[in-house]
């Protein structure tokens, strides 16, 4: 049989289904040879046949419309033909055939958000001393190397870049290997660099404790590029702290603590000449379960507790006990950047920081940018795929090349 169209771009295994039975129900139940199963809904199997009020095979999307639904649709018969699933609705008799793959991939929980990235790897000071290193050319040319470097991103939040060109566009190149930049109101890529009338304090000399950038966001950046052109001075040591592990070491240790970073709520505000942002939200910031937690930390843009007065002296308390934490020797990491160096890290996650330095003593230039979350996990997933692809290829080749031999 032709293999069925899946209403998307990977190139599934042919995992032959051993058995299919109709459910009372209406749906349809399948089985592999090793006793995974897959109840499969009628309503769903029916938006994703292939064919008008379903998938359209151009764009491979649904173009069901919604109010055009039976919804006591219901598979009349399902049998399989060379291990896929074919069943037929009622009314109306139509009939679809469905990839036993996409259905395996489905039943793997492989279609979920998180399913094929890195499972977070939490690091405290005395796992990970300096963070992991790639070579920066590398990523610029291979999509192996780019495909390395993003597993460790994803993994440790952290991953720093060697060897890079010292101009200033090299950390946008960078970015865009992965995606598409984050322009905010400090622009597409922006400076860090002592300036005489410094619209943040970043571009001081002052030291930045465990920090993340642009809390005064709904939704503040994801990924963080810092890319070294010059570094001089005496100080303006790099840092960096995982505050996944900080909220697990709260979490088990100060459980009071935890729980007023996590519920008191600040208002954070960003303000220059042309823009007033600002955002409430608590310190740790657990979100709907859904999406990975955020930490807002910085204080020069935390404006305001966004709680009652009788509250405040307990969650500054918590603030300062986070602060004494996320910068202790047991949590935070301590090391230079030099230039053509890149680091790059999860802006909510990972807490970033450097030491103060003297600024009569050289100089220090940094060129940074944002990218959103979406970019980089899309990024991974179709590297991820396209590898496995370029993968099965050589297998194939591999094969054939033995069988001829
Ligand atoms: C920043 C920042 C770190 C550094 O610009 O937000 O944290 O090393 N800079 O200067
Ligand atoms: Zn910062």
């Amino acid at each position: 049989m032709l293999q069925p169209i899946t209403p998307d771009y990977y190139d599934y295994e042919w995992t032959a289904i051993e058995s299919v039975s109709c459910s009372n129900d209406g749906g349809a139940v399948v089985v592999w040879e090793d006793g995974k199963k897959l109840k499969c809904h009628p309503l769903w199997l029916r938006e994703n046949a292939l064919g008008p009020g379903g998938i359209d095979p151009r764009s491979k999307e649904n173009d069901l419309n919604i109010v055009d639904l039976n919804l006591g649709t219901r598979i009349a018969q399902a049998y399989l033909e060379d291990g896929a699933l074919v069943v037929q609705f009622e009314p109306g008799g139509r009939q679809a055939s469905f990839h036993p793959g996409w259905l395996r991939h489905v039943a793997e929980g492989e279609h979920q958000p998180f399913a094929s990235l890195p499972e977070p790897q939490i690091w405290r000071a005395t796992d990970l001393t300096e963070p992991p290193t790639h070579d920066g050319c590398s990523v610029l040319e291979s999509d192996e190397a780019l495909a390395e470097w993003l597993d460790d991103l994803l993994g440790y939040g952290l991953a720093r870049l060697t060897g890079l060109p010292t101009n200033i566009q090299t950390v946008a190149s960078v970015a865009r290997r992965v995606g598409v930049l984050r322009e905010t109101n400090f622009g597409a890529t922006w400076h860090v660099s002592v300036d005489l009338n410094p619209n943040s304090t970043a571009n001081t000399n002052a030291e930045l404790p465990a920090h993340s950038d642009l809390p005064s966001r709904e939704t503040p950046p994801g990924f963080q590029l810092l890319h070294c052109l010059e570094n001089t001075v005496s100080g303006g040591d790099s840092t960096m702290t995982d505050g996944l592990a900080v909220a697990e070491h709260l979490q088990t240790k100060e459980p009071d603590v935890f729980k007023l970073l996590t519920l008191r709520k600040w208002t954070f505000s960003n303000r220059d000449e042309g823009e007033d942002h600002r955002w409430t939200g608590p310190v740790i910031d657990k979100g709907d379960g859904r999406v990975p937690w955020t930490f807002r930390a910085f204080h020069p843009v935390r404006g305001f507790p966004a709680m009652p007065y009788k509250e405040i002296n307990d969650a500054y308390s918590a603030l300062q006990y986070l602060g004494h934490v996320s910068n202790s020797d047991e949590f935070q990491i301590r090391y230079q950047l030099v230039p053509g160096d890149l680091i790059a890290f999860d802006n909510r996650r990972v807490l970033h920081g450097r030491t103060a330095f003297d600024s009569t003593s050289g100089i220090r230039k940094l060129q940074g940018t944002y990218l959103d979350s979406d970019e980089v996990y899309s990024r991974a997933r179709v590297l991820r795929r396209r590898l496995a692809d370029v993968d099965s290829q050589k297998s194939i080749h591999a094969a054939r090349k033995d069988s001829n031999a």
